[in-house]
């Protein structure tokens, strides 16, 4: 009898579910390997439109495409086995009317096999919200800084620092949650006002620079990581990657020019008969048809030996 382990998914309900459970870890993810990376750590990775700024160079999400995200979407939920994975409607892509919202949320679903989608917006996103959910797609909520309308804001501002914008905020997470989002994300908000929408709603509150008051916390891995140039100041530095990899790169460089790189070790030999000459009867010619193919076909090259069974030249091998 075989036994099957069957790594479980968590769901767009796991994560309500999380709510007054200690809290909620989530980080970004763009690309397959790094989403592996984090799936052993995090509950939710957003697949965030904020890849336009952090890979693909844009000053804003705004240019964002649906197709970049559907396309990035796939490689996370490739790379991810357990965290859910939510995908961001971009710009253009849903406040248009619910059965447009529908539409895309819907492509992005079937397309990229993720689990949840996240818009931008509260009480003018509420009617969306609960078509999209009552019709099978559930959705994060996105409420305070929210970077799509930063040409309306006038800048990455954060919210709710004069008291007198509260009840708007607040009111944006009431609605959001009774439309049947499923979490929110409350950005670039003021401590007490994260604190009040928190203990207000029952849905988690997912917060980026918005306090360690919220039910869990996301950043951009980007960010965390040290490989974005700019950050914004809720951002704390993880790691040194950007660092990282130019040392890397320079020192590649070096090696490069100097003829340090790449030695007998990086370099593939010769089958042993094809060293020879030849043995027999049309060995030279299979020998010299051999030749095109042995950059693709060894995979060890520091070995100096025939390989029995010739593998593909990739970065598995
Ligand atoms: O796109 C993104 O990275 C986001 C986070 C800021 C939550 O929406």
């Amino acid at each position: 009898m075989s036994v099957h382990t069957v790594q479980k998914r968590l769901m767009a309900p796991d994560i309500t579910a999380m709510k007054g459970h200690g809290p909620i870890v989530a980080l970004t993810a763009y690309h397959a390997h790094t989403a592996a990376m984090a799936d052993r750590y995090c509950d939710f990775l957003l697949v965030g439109d904020s890849l336009g700024m952090v890979m693909h160079g844009y000053e804003t999400t705004v240019p964002v495409p649906l197709e970049l995200m559907i396309m990035h979407g796939r490689a996370v939920v490739r790379g991810a086995k357990r965290a859910l994975v939510v995908v961001d409607m971009p710009f253009g892509s849903y406040e248009e009317s619910p059965s447009v919202a529908f539409r895309n949320a819907a492509r992005v679903m079937k397309e990229t096999d993720c689990g949840a989608v996240k818009i931008e917006g509260g009480r003018r996103m509420a009617e969306t919200i609960r078509y999209l959910v009552e019709r099978g797609i559930p959705v994060m909520s996105h409420i305070g800084l929210t970077p799509q309308s930063v040409n309306v804001i006038g800048g990455f501002k954060a919210q709710g620092r004069r008291k007198e914008q509260w009840a708007a905020i607040e009111e944006d997470a009431r609605q959001v949650a009774e439309a049947g989002a499923f979490a929110v994300v409350l950005e670039a908000l003021t401590q007490p006002l994260a604190q009040r929408i928190t203990t207000a709603i029952d849905i988690p509150t997912i917060g980026i620079g918005a306090s360690g008051s919220c039910d869990g916390q996301i950043l951009v891995m980007e960010d965390m990581l040290g490989l974005s140039p700019r950050v914004p100041r809720f951002v704390k530095k993880f790691g040194k990657v950007g660092e990282a990899i130019e040392g890397a790169i320079r020192a590649y460089a070096e090696d490069v020019r100097t003829r340090a790189f790449p030695t007998p070790e990086h370099t593939y030999s010769m089958k042993d008969e094809v060293m020879k000459g030849g043995t027999g009867n049309g060995t030279k010619a299979r020998a010299s048809a051999r030749v095109g193919s042995v950059a693709r076909s060894v995979t060890r090259p520091s070995a100096g030996k025939a390989t029995k069974k010739p593998k593909n030249l990739s970065s598995k091998a």
